[in-house]
């Protein structure tokens, strides 16, 4: 008969990293609640205390570390900071990532290529890479790493994040492929729209009013009537690092209030 405890963290130590604000912070909390010993991770470290004196007035155990994760060098620092900090590592989620310009494929630089694909793509490759180093050693592990609906098609003026995105979904399945045998399993979740620093930039220069109008024409695209909340991901968060999903690997989780399907909502039906 399964065991609901297999959903437990208890005992195991995971690195979220982005784990100060929005989708990764909500990830740590909810880590941290089911058990685990976290180590967030990203350039801010006032948002890093922030989450850490969360996690530990629950008694909860988090450690922050200050990392650029778009630099090989803040990443080998990191995942030996993180070992350091309690001598194994058996999940990692990869969830910092960035969009931080728009731009259509006529104008987009070279610089702002650099700038996504080093965090988005090449940032998590390596981090993955040196944690599933250490988690070959130990006997096993969990590698959560997240991309966004935008890695299933592209999205005007942000073409450089959506190709980042389908390459995150494209690491997840090499690495799972290759790292099987190691007892290391791989998954994807992809959000949708979810409030956060990231999604709710793009209203933050209109006025009040045109916020609240940008922000209700969005809703009206969303099948649910909603954009998510943080929280929202958590839950496919705790499954893919848990014993739970011990058999799931190379596969996704798609959170996105039914974004994805709302065309086919609104196609003709056509019987086939
Ligand atoms: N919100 C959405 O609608 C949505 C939808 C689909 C997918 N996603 C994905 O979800 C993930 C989390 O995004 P979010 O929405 O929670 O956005 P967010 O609030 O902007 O969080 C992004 C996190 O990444 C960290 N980060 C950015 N650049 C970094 C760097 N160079 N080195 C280390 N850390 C860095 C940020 O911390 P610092 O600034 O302190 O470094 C922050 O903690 C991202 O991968 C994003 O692409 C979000």
């Amino acid at each position: 008969m399964f065991d609901l405890s297999k959903f437990s963290l208890e005992g195991k130590c995971a690195i979220v990293t982005g784990g100060g604000r929005g989708i990764g912070k909500a990830i740590a909390l909810g880590f941290a609640h089911a058990g685990a010993k976290v180590v967030i991770t990203s350039r801010k470290i006032e948002e890093l205390e922030a989450t850490a004196s969360q996690i530990r007035a629950f008694g909860g155990q988090a450690v922050p570390i200050q990392a650029h994760l778009g630099k090989m060098a803040g990443i080998q620092q990191m995942v030996d900071s993180a070992v350091e900090a309690f001598g194994r590592i058996d999940i990692l989620v990869n969830n910092a990532g960035a969009s931080p310009a728009m731009a259509s494929v006529l104008e987009s630089q070279e610089r702002l290529w650099d700038t996504i694909m080093n965090l988005n793509m090449k940032g998590l490759y390596f981090i993955s890479q040196a944690v599933s180093r250490i988690m070959k050693q130990h006997g096993g592990g969990k590698i959560i790493n997240i991309s966004s609906i935008d890695g299933f098609h592209p999205e005007r003026t942000v073409s450089i994040y959506s190709i980042s995105k389908a390459g995150v979904r494209m690491i997840t399945k090499a690495f799972a492929a290759e790292l099987a045998e190691f007892n290391i399993q791989v998954n994807t979740i992809a959000p949708g729209p979810v409030h956060s620093k990231m999604m709710d930039s793009h209203w933050i220069n209109l006025t009040p009013e045109a916020a609240q109008k940008a922000k209700a024409e969005t809703e009206a695209l969303m099948p649910m009537g909603r954009i998510g909340d943080p929280d929202d991901i958590v839950g496919a968060a705790v499954y893919f690092a848990s014993d739970a999903s011990n058999y799931a690997t190379g596969t996704e989780i798609v959170i996105d209030g039914a974004l994805l399907l709302a065309p086919l909502l609104n196609a003709p039906g056509v019987p086939i």
